[in-house]
């Protein structure tokens, strides 16, 4: 059990039809959250954060907590730096123990993408790491800028870059998007079906907030094995902390720490069952 990179639990996803919840933690609280949930539900779980949001939670800090709470779970957790833009900060992640690595080259040319990636592959295969990439551009943005641009993943670019990087997960946009979706995200399952034929690796969901059960269930049904979830937890603690200011006024730092875990906690269940991946650890 314990720490492990996405290989096993993305087989093993593969084989019995779910998806591995990949949550994005900020602090100590969002991580004692997560790990709370996959145990209880016994479930494979990632937990990852984006590069874009190291200025905020340096990885210096969280990454050796998010490690430490990996080793120390009864049930398999991956850890996983999102959204990685620089090769050095992936290597950071890396020689702290991170497990798994994402390479975010959705605003480079496709030669470009494949290129380094590559290099980001071979660096994380050293370690005993696993890699993911993204092609085609999901729209909102992971990191707070303004670049709300989506650009569906074509795909004969996903089958050429699968067949000349062979990278362990490949992030699609098919209408998913970082972020509150600003009206119902309309997700396009055909071009998913098209994705999933010819690119032979696990398939991966950003934007996962705010996508109904039933468009999680689809996508996974048409191989989808790893989704990303940031916005619905921060959104959960923020309504979390409102209803405890509603009920308590005099609320202290604790009130507002247990609070934290808890929406955390809720919101990480809510889609471990969601996903499918309860009783599979
Ligand atoms: P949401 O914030 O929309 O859940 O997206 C998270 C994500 O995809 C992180 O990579």
């Amino acid at each position: 059990m314990s720490l492990v990179n996405m290989t096993d639990m993305l087989k093993q996803a593969e084989e019995k039809n779910y998806a591995v919840g990949s949550f994005s933690v900020l602090n100590m609280e969002m991580i004692i959250g997560t790990i709370k949930a996959a145990e209880e539900l016994k479930s494979p779980v990632m937990l990852q954060i984006a590069e874009g949001r190291l200025g905020y939670a340096p990885l210096a800090l969280i990454g050796p907590m998010m490690l430490s709470a990996a080793r120390a779970a009864s049930v398999p957790v991956a850890v996983h730096l999102d959204h990685g833009l620089r090769v050095p900060t992936i290597k950071y992640a890396l020689d702290l123990g991170f497990t798994s690595v994402m390479y975010d080259g959705s605003k480079v040319s496709l030669q470009d993408n494949i290129e380094t990636t590559k290099q980001v592959i071979r660096l994380a295969w050293q370690y005993g790491a696993t890699a993911e990439a993204e092609i085609g551009k999901v729209g909102g943005s992971e990191d707070g800028s303004e670049d709300l641009e989506l650009m569906a993943t074509p795909v004969e670019d996903a089958q050429r870059f699968y067949e000349e990087t062979k990278v362990d997960a490949l992030a699609v946009a098919i209408g998913n998007a970082h972020g509150v979706y600003k009206s119902a995200p309309q997700l396009q399952f055909d071009r998913l079906a098209k994705l999933d034929k010819v690119v032979g690796t696990a398939l991966v969901l950003h934007g996962g907030s705010g996508i109904t059960v039933e468009d999680f269930r689809k996508c996974i049904d048409l191989g989808i094995r790893k989704i990303n979830v940031m916005t619905a937890a921060l959104n959960r603690i923020t309504a979390e902390t409102k209803i405890l200011a509603k009920e308590k006024p005099d609320f202290n730092y604790y009130d507002y720490t247990q609070c934290a875990v808890n929406a955390v906690y809720q919101n990480t269940k809510e889609h471990i069952l969601a996903f499918r991946s309860e009783n599979k650890a």
